[in-house]
């Protein structure tokens, strides 16, 4: 690669930092090492599963913008059909989860139940939070590797669905995101008000819908549990279904008897999930994924002006809790 600096912070060999080699480098000459290293860049992407770009000129979300552009991996994507609180900046970039500092967002793969994912994701600290809140990452290989065989056959052989729900305008749920901003309506989910148009998006996204009493909506997806990435065929674990139960492990005691209470009615639970046939999977199954995502957890602080560019299929991202002001934008193309 030419005029830059690798490196590893781990043994894992991911992310790999990608620093200039001339410590004085201007965004426009950013843009031209970006077009040069493309290929190498892509290469190393496929490999490692992420890339951390770290002290080079990049100021603002229109540099994030552009270093997007440059790596030329395909069109940003809207956050369609995504579940996590958001904030939309401009085309395609958003605020990472607007989710509670004090609320740890487990690894994932972005939009993993939706067929349409993101190929790739994209993460730019605008200001680094005073103490915690890593954007934690992991390499889904291993994870797929780590997860015990009897659990990784059952979630293979069955398929996986997914179950949620969202609202169209209640107050009992604008208090509730008055507290802790965590569901979201409809409205916010397709980013429209038409019903027209979220049911001509759900046909595209494959998504079973229903509409219930007081224009709520249910959507469900089937999906598979482990895929294939699209161009090294190596096998990962690609799911959000330890996302999707509420149990005590992932939310903590008091958050999950307060979702016990807040969604006692069925159509309005904000995530179920199920085997594809709409058997229950069993909550240890659950919490053996959540242990092996937590063996597989990298870490590393954020410094201001990083980009993390991370396959979407290789590599899962999260948020370690945090304190203080923090600001992370995202953007994803497909
Ligand atoms: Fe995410």
């Amino acid at each position: 690669m030419e005029k830059v600096i690798t490196k590893f912070f781990n043994s894992d060999k991911l992310p790999m930092v990608v620093e200039p080699a001339d410590a004085d480098i201007k965004f426009p000459e950013f843009l031209d090492l970006l077009s040069q290293n493309k290929e190498s860049f892509k290469r190393a992407l496929l490999n490692h599963g992420g890339l951390l770009f770290r002290n080079f000129p990049i100021h603002n979300e229109d540099h994030f913008a552009a270093l997007i552009h440059g790596l030329d991996h395909g069109k940003f994507i809207d956050y369609i059909g995504g579940d996590s609180p958001r904030n939309k900046i401009k085309d395609g970039i958003y605020t990472s989860t607007e989710a509670p500092p004090s609320v740890k967002i487990p690894l994932h793969n972005e939009l993993s139940f939706v067929k349409h994912f993101p190929k790739h994701i994209y993460f730019y600290c605008a200001i680094p939070a005073p103490k915690g809140g890593a954007t934690i990452i992991a390499d889904a290989r291993k994870v797929y590797q780590g997860i015990d065989q009897g659990v990784k056959k059952r979630f293979i052989e069955n398929g996986l669905k997914y179950v949620s729900a969202y609202y169209y305008k209640s107050r009992v749920m604008d208090f509730v995101n008055s507290l802790q901003r965590s569901h979201k309506s409809w409205l916010q989910v397709f980013e429209t008000d038409s019903k027209k148009d979220v049911e001509k998006m759900c046909r595209e996204n494959e998504f079973a819908f229903k509409w219930n009493k007081n224009d709520w909506i249910q959507l469900s997806q089937t999906r598979p549990a482990v895929i294939e990435h699209p161009i090294t065929k190596e096998k990962v674990w690609f799911n959000q279904a330890h996302l999707y139960d509420f149990n005590p492990k992932l939310l903590g005691w008091w958050r999950y008897l307060g979702a016990k209470v807040l969604y006692c009615q069925k159509h309005t639970r904000l995530h179920e999930i199920f085997f594809a046939n709409g058997s229950k999977i069993p909550r240890d199954d659950l919490y053996h994924v959540l242990d092996v995502l937590d063996a597989n957890t990298i870490s590393f602080p954020w410094q201001k002006g990083d980009v993390l560019v991370l396959d979407n299929v290789l590599a899962m991202h999260g948020r370690a809790v945090f304190e203080g002001k923090r600001r992370i934008l995202a953007a994803m193309t497909g």
